[in-house]
This record gives C-alpha cells, structure tokens and sequence, in this order.
C-alpha cells in the first residue's frame, strides 16, 4: 500500500539542546514549539514484496549516504513495530531548505513516520507516532501534533512523547524565517548536541529550563506577545551561549544574523512587538502577531543579506494527503 503525510517544520520556542539517550533521543529538558505553516515536507511511501531494496530519494535535492541510511533505519524501526519486512520506495520533497537550521530533519521524520505507519496499514495513535517520529530526530515528535506543542522529556522511550498545547487556531502568531544563507550547516544538530556538556554552561541551562516552560506556556495561555517574546528570546541565547562555549564552540550565526538582532531590538523600541529565535543555523526566525506581520516584512526590505522570508502561520500538524508523489 501507498501513503502519503505532509509534515509541517516547527519552530521551538523553548528549545531541545542535549540528550540524556543519543540512541533513543531522549533530551535533557522538555521543549514548546509552534508548528509553521511555510515550511513543510510531504513523503510518500510504498511497501512493496516486489521491491528488493530501500529507495530514499528528495526530489530537488540529494540525500547524502548518511541521511538516506538513517531514513532506513526509521523504515526499519516501523517494519520491527508492525512485524512486516516489505523494502520501500520512499520519495519525499520539502519546501525550504535543509539542513539550514530550520528543521528539515522535522518535518522530514514526521512525514516519514505518519506515511510509514500508514503505508503499512499498521493502528497507531498519535502518540506513538510522536515517539517514533523522535526516535528520527527529536524535534520530529513536535511536528505530529496540532498547532503548538509540548515534547515532554520523559525518562524512557514510551514517556518521552509530545502534545499539543493549543490548537493552530488559538492565537494568530507570525513566524517569518528569514533565510540568510541557505547552505547546509557544518556540524548537524546530532553531532553538535554529543559535546553538550562540554559547556560549563549547561548545567545553568537547564535549572532555568522548568520555569521558563511555565512562563512560555502562560505567555501562549494569555497571548501575550511581550512575555511570550521576552522567554523565547532568552532561551535562543541561552542555547546559543551554551553552544559557543562548547568544546569545540560551535557558532552558527554569521554577520546578517547579527545585523537582524539588533534591528529587531530597534523596531521593538520603535513600538513593534517583534521577537526573534534562532535554531542551530544562521537564519533567524522573526515572531509577530498576525496584525503586525506586514510591518515586520517592510522593515526587513530595507535589509540587505537576506535571500528570500518564508511566512508562516501556526499550522496543523503532520497529516495525510491524497496526492502522491509518485
Ligand atoms: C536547535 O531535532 O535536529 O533546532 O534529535 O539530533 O535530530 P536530533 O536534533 P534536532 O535538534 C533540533 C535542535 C534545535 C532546537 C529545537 O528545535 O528544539
């Protein structure tokens, strides 16, 4: 059988930075996202006893070696669950680049898992589809539930899973991720996350973390734009000050990074309730509320670095669709 998921990235707002388990991917500290309408993956999958070998392809790209086997290993881990060994073709397209620090690998094992578990007719709930999506990469598991989302750490498999918080519906955010280089990053998110600890930092880190997961929920609870900012805000810098005093430091952000930082601050002091996030990539992540947006997009035409905004509203989370891609 065939099936097909569309999978939207997420943007976290508290963020993942750390496992407690590399194999499972257990993190350290839960972590809250919005999912984004913009930038999403669709995946198709079929089983087939006619089929001899795994297929991965990315239409408009290349997987490398290693992204392709770690797609298998996710088919694996869905054939092991629902006792069947069919091989697969599995064809998959984003609309956003990956590997640029705005969660490719998301999107992509939300769409792989929800297509997988159907494609295979296997019952499944959302929650497990959660922790099989995580044991992809972690910040899949935010992208199967609606809207905004919690990943609740947990300290087994079967317990570190995430929910939904609200629906897509409950409060007309803005996410404009502004692509300032669309390159693929030097160091992955899982190799950079081995040397977590490294930080003298972390430990901070994450006595900080229960709190502000409270101020954020609070914040998404009351939709207020300013306190919702201000934590996100502090979370991005905090995981990025544990990032660049890792050994070896790991810095993502270049020049126009920096550039849109300081303006963003500008504008806020200009009167515009508007707040950046920043995963491990260069491209930043602009927060507005909807009646805002236009005036963010104004200010940053008057930027000069950027390549292209992808606009986002808080999207539904990974589904299935009709249209196959082959
Ligand atoms: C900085 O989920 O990509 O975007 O589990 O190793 O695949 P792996 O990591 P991944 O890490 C995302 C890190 C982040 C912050 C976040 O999205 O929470």
């Amino acid at each position: 059988m065939k099936a097909t998921a569309l999978a939207p990235a997420n943007i976290a707002f508290i963020k993942y930075w750390g496992k407690q388990d590399n194999e499972l991917r257990l993190p350290l500290n839960s972590s809250i996202s919005m999912n984004l309408s913009g930038a999403y993956t669709i995946t198709t999958v079929e089983f087939s006893p006619k089929v001899t070998a795994d297929s991965v392809s990315l239409l408009g790209g290349e997987f490398s070696q290693e992204e392709t086997a770690r797609v298998i290993r996710g088919l694996d881990r869905i054939r092991k669950h629902s006792g069947r060994m069919d091989r697969a073709r599995v064809v998959t397209k984003n609309t956003f680049p990956k590997g640029a620090g705005s969660a490719a690998s998301a999107s992509g094992f939300a769409a792989l898992t929800l297509s997988g578990f159907a494609a295979l007719g296997t019952a499944f709930t959302e929650r497990e589809l959660t922790v099989f999506a995580r044991m992809g990469s972690g910040s899949a598991c935010r992208s199967i539930p609606d809207g905004y989302v919690e990943w609740r750490q947990g300290k087994t498999s079967d317990d570190s899973y995430a929910v939904s918080l609200y629906p897509n519906t409950h409060w007309d955010l803005r996410d404009l991720l502004v692509i300032v280089d669309s390159r693929m990053k030097k160091i992955s998110t899982t190799e950079g996350m081995e040397t977590v600890t490294t930080s003298p930092f972390i430990s901070a880190r994450l006595r900080a973390i229960p709190s502000r997961l409270d101020r954020c929920k609070k914040a998404l609870q009351k939709k207020d734009i300013c306190a919702l900012g201000e934590v996100i805000e502090e979370d991005c810098l905090d995981m990025h000050h544990v990032m660049q005093t890792q050994v070896p430091p790991l810095t993502y952000w270049n020049d126009t990074t920096r550039m849109i930082i300081e303006a963003t601050q500008v504008w806020r002091k200009m009167g515009i309730p508007v707040y950046f996030t920043i995963d491990a990539g260069p491209n930043v992540h602009l927060i507005c509320e909807g009646k805002n947006e236009q005036l963010v997009i104004e200010k940053l035409k008057a930027l000069s670095g950027i390549e292209r905004v992808i606009q986002n509203s808080p999207a539904k989370g990974a589904h299935l669709i009709q249209e196959h891609l082959f």
